[in-house]
This record gives structure tokens, C-alpha cells and sequence, in this order.
């Protein structure tokens, strides 16, 4: 619509829009302290999900570590609860089928009242829970297809439904972070993976979908998409087939495969109120592998 030349323009966007978010931090380090601040962590046995739970600790904030597994590795959880206590956060540990709704309706929000009782009420959600098996897709049966969605995909939507109703219950702004893949935007050369691609994808596109439903809220919601992390997920890949190393290797621009530790800074930054004007976005994290052809 074109307006007639002589229209006063008198619109002033910043008079109509309430800010649901955090205030601006006072400073960068600000930014990345989540004090006083709890995180629901899937996957947080092992693995990504259990270097994530350091992160948080690392920032001042509190995590609560959720796993299909019956408890999260000693000697690694052991390290990560002193570093709950020299910082003054605290870690916990719970059983949790991320698939099972009934599950995860009836956990979460006990949690979080023990959260909040403790003065450190719950803020977000790092969802690291994931598997993988590589099998040709002309062979794939269907039933483990479904398996792998629903773990992946349909396990983010679960713990990202449950943790936003808290928030919103509670009035917290708060911040999701759903870890995604490189192979939800590429497919990997040399692996026939086709499941857990699709999957991974679907993880990336609810993000976008869920960051315009919640914003009103002041609930923001991100992925990180990591590249090839040496990992039990892909130990298990190289025992079947050392020779995919090499071919992994030929992506890497920096000449080596990622680390768990990799990916910390990337998540305390996406959890805190540094990155309080991001939302439905995705930081791609892959040492270059997605750059190349
Ligand atoms: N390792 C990699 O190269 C890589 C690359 C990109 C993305 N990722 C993603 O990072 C995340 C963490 O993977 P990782 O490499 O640490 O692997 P991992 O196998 O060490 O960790 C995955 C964790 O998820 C848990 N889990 C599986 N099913 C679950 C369920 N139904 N409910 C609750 N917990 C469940 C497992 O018990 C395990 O502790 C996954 O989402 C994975 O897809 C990994």
C-alpha cells in the first residue's frame, strides 16, 4: 500500500511491543552467567549431554542430568559434582525415557519445584538425547525408523513441551537448546544413516516452528548442529567400520574431529541472557565440514 505523500508517519514501534525477554545483561561476562539458574539435560549420562552439564556448572548454574541409561558415568559425574559445589550449583540425577510423555509430565515438574525451593528455579532445557544406526535405507525396517524419529525428534518436542509449560507457569523467560546434527542440513558421505538424518532435520525445523509460538512467553529456542564429536555414538560407527575415519577426516578443516568440550562455550552462550535476541536459529558447529564439497 502506497501512503499519500503529505501522511505524518507517527508509528513508534518500541511503544507497541512488550519485551518478554531478560533485561540486557550489564556486561559479557553477565551474559554468560546462569547463577542461580537450573537446566534440564537429556542425554546427560554420557557423552555431549554430560560435557554440557560442566558448562552449566563452569557458568555458575545448576543442571539436572536426565538418561534412558541407569546412571551417568562415575569417575566423569563424580568430577562434575565438585564442580557443582566449588561453584555453588548442584547436580542431580534421574532416569528418563524422553519418549514417554506420561514420563516426563509426571517428572519435570516435581523437579522443578524442587528447583525453585532450592533458589534456583529452572531456566531451560539442553536436549542431547539421541541414537544413530547406520543401515542402508533400501534395507531399513520400519519399526527402528520409527524408534530412531521418535527418540530424536519426537523426544525434543516432548522435553521442549514440558519444559516450556514450566516456564510458562512460572513466568520465567527461559532458553531451549536442542541439539541437532550437521546431517540434519548434509548427508554424510560414506554413511548410509537416512533415519537419523531425516530426524535431525525435523529437530532443526521445530525449533523454527516452536520459536514463533513462544516468544510471547520469553522462551527462546535454538540448535546447535555439531559435526563428527568423538563420542560412544560414533565409537560404535568406527569399531563396525574403521575405515570411516578417514573419510570423516577429509571434511575436516581443521584437521581433527570434534571434542565434547567443543561445544561448551556455544551452550552457555545460548543459555544465557547474552544471546537474549536469538531465537529459532541454529549455530552450526562442525570444524568446517559442512564448507567444503
Ligand atoms: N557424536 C557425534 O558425532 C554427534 C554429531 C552430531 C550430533 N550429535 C548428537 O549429540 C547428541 C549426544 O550424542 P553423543 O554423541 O553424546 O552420544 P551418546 O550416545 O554418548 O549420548 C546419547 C545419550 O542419549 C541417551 N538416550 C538415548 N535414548 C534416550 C531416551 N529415549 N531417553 C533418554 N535418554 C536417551 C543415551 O543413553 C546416551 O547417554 C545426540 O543427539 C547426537 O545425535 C552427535
Amino acid at each position: 500500500m502506497q501512503l499519500p505523500s503529505n501522511t505524518a508517519i507517527s508509528y513508534n514501534p518500541l511503544a507497541t511491543i512488550t519485551d518478554p525477554a531478560p533485561a540486557s545483561p550489564s556486561s559479557v561476562k553477565a551474559g554468560l552467567d546462569l547463577k542461580n539458574r537450573t537446566y534440564f539435560v537429556t542425554g546427560g549420562a554420557r557423552g555431549l549431554g554430560l560435557s554440557l552439564i560442566t558448562a552449566i556448572l563452569e557458568a555458575g548454574g545448576s543442571a539436572v542430568a536426565l538418561d534412558l541409561l541407569p546412571e551417568p558415568l562415575t569417575e566423569e559425574w563424580a568430577a562434575a559434582q565438585t564442580l557443582a559445589k566449588e561453584n555453588g550449583g548442584s547436580l542431580s540425577f534421574n532416569t528418563l525415557d524422553v519418549t514417554s510423555e506420561p514420563a516426563v509430565e509426571l517428572l519435570l515438574p516435581r523437579l522443578a519445584q524442587e528447583a525453585a525451593e532450592a533458589g534456583r528455579p529452572v531456566h531451560g532445557l539442553v536436549n542431547c538425547a539421541g541414537i544413530n544406526q547406520k543401515l542402508p535405507a533400501i534395507d531399513y525396517p520400519v519399526e527402528l525408523y520409527r524408534k530412531i524419529v521418535d527418540i530424536n525428534f519426537v523426544g525434543s518436542f516432548i522435553m521442549a513441551k514440558h519444559t516450556a509449560k514450566i516456564l510458562v507457569a512460572e513466568g520465567t523467560p527461559g532458553s531451549i537448546v536442542l541439539i541437532g546434527s550437521m546431517s540434519g542440513i548434509i548427508a554424510n558421505r560414506g554413511l548410509e544413516n537416512t533415519a537419523y538424518n531425516t530426524s535431525k532435520a525435523a529437530v532443526l525445523q521445530l525449533a523454527r516452528s516452536l520459536c514463533q509460538e513462544w516468544g510471547q512467553y520469553g522462551i527462546r529456542i535454538n540448535t546447535i548442529s555439531p559435526g563428527y564429536i568423538i563420542t560412544a555414538m560414533t565409537q560404535e560407527l568406527l569399531d563396525v567400520e574403521p575405515e570411516l575415519y578417514e573419510t570423516w577426516m577429509r571434511g575436516a578443516m581443521l584437521n581433527r574431529l570434534g571434542a565434547p568440550d567443543d561445544f561448551k562455550t556455544a551452550a552457555v552462550f545460548l543459555l544465557g541472557d547474552g544471546s537474549r535476541f536469538m531465537t529459532g536459529s541454529d549455530l552450526r558447529i562442525d570444524g568446517g565440514h559442512c564448507a567444503g564439497a
